[in-house]
């Protein structure tokens, strides 16, 4: 699946402040923008709910929208984004082509009828190209057929899915990891690992997760369609894991899925 990253400004930092809308820290990119490092996804699986996008915009802090052709709610994104009041160009939008949409002439048709359907402007204008679910024999062929190496690959990243040899091949061509289903869709708040290091640092399951994934660099994107929940996996930026601790989530790694396993598509 090919993803466009809709890229626009930087989006500022600044320390989280209880009570005070919280600056996301940015990890830069190889052509030199700068992608928010904690983002709200978005899907067509558990619904959509317009008023958790308004309120992680005009709440939470968030700047970065995940979203795709596929999840068929990018014309309700545009409703939310213009009610929230935050300027296009204070967001980092992405959006996915389906594999339908593969080939030159009809990517970039895709790409067009995607900023229609989401109402940016900078139609044409693909600021970063990112990939989705590609391991390192895909990114390999694709090094082989094209000029640009994509800036971002987002995987499915939670401790029960760590890729680390992808995340270091990732590393070395300096594309971006974008790890995606960080609470593994829920199935790693009950887990009694996470369970007792949300008691220990007086957390939820959830900020546990999310703070790890971040701790681990990669760009993460919970998604949420309650307010309170939308805050809670945006408050993770004023505690960290220690190493130890860590290091246990990163030893519960199975290699299990819960979206779905790309190792079987050439
Ligand atoms: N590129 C790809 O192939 C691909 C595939 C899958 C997903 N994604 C992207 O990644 C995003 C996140 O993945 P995901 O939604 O599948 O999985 P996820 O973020 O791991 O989990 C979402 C699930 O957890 C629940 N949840 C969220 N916050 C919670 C909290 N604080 N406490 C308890 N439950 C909580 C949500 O329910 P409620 O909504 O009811 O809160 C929802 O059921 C998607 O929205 C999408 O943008 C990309």
């Amino acid at each position: 699946m090919v993803s466009f990253l809709l890229k626009c400004r930087l989006f500022s930092m600044s320390a989280w402040e209880p009570g005070k809308v919280q600056g996301i820290p940015t990890v830069p990119l190889s052509n030199g923008l700068n992608i928010p490092v904690l983002g709200l996804g978005t899907s067509h699986h558990g619904g959509y709910s317009h008023d958790a996008v308004v309120y992680a915009l005009q709440k939470c802090g968030i700047r970065h929208i995940d979203t795709a052709k596929r999840y068929g709610c990018e014309s309700l994104l545009q409703k939310a984004i213009k009610e929230s009041g935050i300027k296009r160009e204070d967001l980092w939008i992405t959006t996915k082509l389906w594999h339908m949409d593969y080939g030159y002439e009809k990517a970039k048709h895709a790409f067009l009828e995607s900023c229609k359907r989401l109402g940016v402007e900078y139609l044409g204008l693909c600021h970063s190209i990112g990939v989705s679910n590609f391991l390192i024999d895909h990114l390999e062929q694709l090094r082989e057929d094209c000029q640009i190496s994509p800036h971002v690959n987002q995987v499915e990243y939670h401790p029960f899915q760590r890729p680390q040899e992808l995340v270091d091949y990732c590393r070395s061509r300096s594309i971006v990891f974008e790890g995606y289903c960080p609470l593994a869709k829920g199935k790693a708040l009950s887990h009694p690992n996470i369970i007792q290091l949300a008691k220990k640092y007086g957390r939820t399951p959830a900020q546990i997760c999310i703070c790890w994934s971040i701790q681990n660099g990669i760009v993460t994107i919970p998604k949420s369609t309650k307010l309170e929940r939308v805050q809670e996996n945006c408050q993770v930026f004023d505690f960290s894991l220690v190493e130890d601790d860590v290091a246990i989530l990163n030893g519960m790694h199975d290699g299990r899925h819960v979206s779905w396993d790309p190792t079987s598509i050439v």
